[in-house]
């Protein structure tokens, strides 16, 4: 059992609990995710490890109530506890010095980007970060982010805080800024993480001026441990396996089309489950 000692509402979709789990916090690295179990009855689901403590032996687990599971998690309050949590699973980011990278990220993938961000800052890089929301109301993690990375843009897709706009809008602005100029350069390496068709806009973006792109993938996942088949994606033509190949691809390589169409497989089930307990 792993007991939830903290718990707070980031906005009305999005919560972010702290939990007990000395020997996960011990591996942890950024960009690697855990698989919780809620209760004997409870389905498998992959969520990051948003952060992690060593010393106080805790995770932090940030989620937006999507669906049923998430929705039963958010439901549990500090003294609950959660009855398995896996992990630390998938490759971690390759983090390097490489000098500038751009840390991509929208909806609650501003929470996984974090962890990620704040690698690359640590070893030494230039870290812009370009965050987006639907609205002011629903963007998290504004101040985090801005501690650990050297310049921060905003988008809301409905103008209603910073910039009216994508996060490829920003992208596309700081590309523009460094052709017509002579001193700057392409930043060597772009992360990105969020909603399937943003990865994708930022990928074909990026491909046509040959910058380094990875993509953390979210692609429904069963046992996570490689066995199941469920995660299977296609990376320059290859099947790979998002849990244990993963989660992070080269972004120019990856079949956004089949992610897409795979995330939706169970969207009947997932709605009937939904409304059954509503
Ligand atoms: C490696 C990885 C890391 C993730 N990290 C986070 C995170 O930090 N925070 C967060 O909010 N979400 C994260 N997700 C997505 C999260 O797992 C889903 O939102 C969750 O499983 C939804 O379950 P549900 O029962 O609440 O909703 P459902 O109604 O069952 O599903 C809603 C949607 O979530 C996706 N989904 C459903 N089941 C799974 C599954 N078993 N595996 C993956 N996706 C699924 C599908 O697109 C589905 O349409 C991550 C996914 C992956 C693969
Ligand atoms: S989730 Fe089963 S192989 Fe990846």
């Amino acid at each position: 059992m792993f007991k939830i000692i903290k718990k707070e509402d980031l906005n009305s979709d999005v919560v972010r609990i702290t939990v007990e789990a000395a020997f996960i916090a011990q591996k942890a690295k950024a960009g690697q995710f855990v698989v919780i179990i809620l209760d004997e009855k409870g389905e498998r689901i992959p969520l990051t490890l948003a952060d992690w403590d060593k010393d106080a032996g805790t995770i932090t687990l940030i989620f937006q109530k999507t669906g049923f599971t998430t929705r039963q998690l958010a439901k549990l309050n500090p003294g609950d506890s959660i009855q398995h949590i896996l992990g630390p699973l998938g490759h971690p980011t390759e983090i390097k010095k490489v000098g500038e990278v751009y840390c991509i990220a929208g909806g609650v993938g501003v929470a996984e980007i974090y962890p990620v961000a704040r690698a690359f800052k640590q070893a030494g890089n230039r870290v812009i970060c370009i965050i987006g929301s639907r609205n002011k109301d629903l963007l998290i993690l504004e101040d985090a982010l801005r501690g650990i990375c050297d310049e921060l843009f905003i988008t809301t897709d409905d103008g209603s805080y910073v910039r009216r706009g994508l996060v490829t809008d920003v992208l596309k602005d700081l590309f523009t800024v460094i052709e017509k100029s002579t001193h700057t350069q392409y930043p060597a390496l772009v992360y990105c993480i969020g909603p399937v068709p943003m990865m994708k806009a930022v990928a074909d973006f990026t491909r046509n001026y040959s910058v380094k792109t990875i993509a953390s993938l979210n692609p429904i996942m069963v046992d996570a441990t490689g066995m199941c088949g469920a995660c299977r994606c296609h990376v320059g033509g290859k099947t790979v396996f998002g849990c244990v190949d993963g989660p992070d691809f080269d972004a120019h390589q990856i079949d956004f089309g089949e992610l897409s169409q795979r995330l939706k497989a169970f969207k009947k089930e997932e709605k009937n489950i939904s409304e059954k307990n509503a």
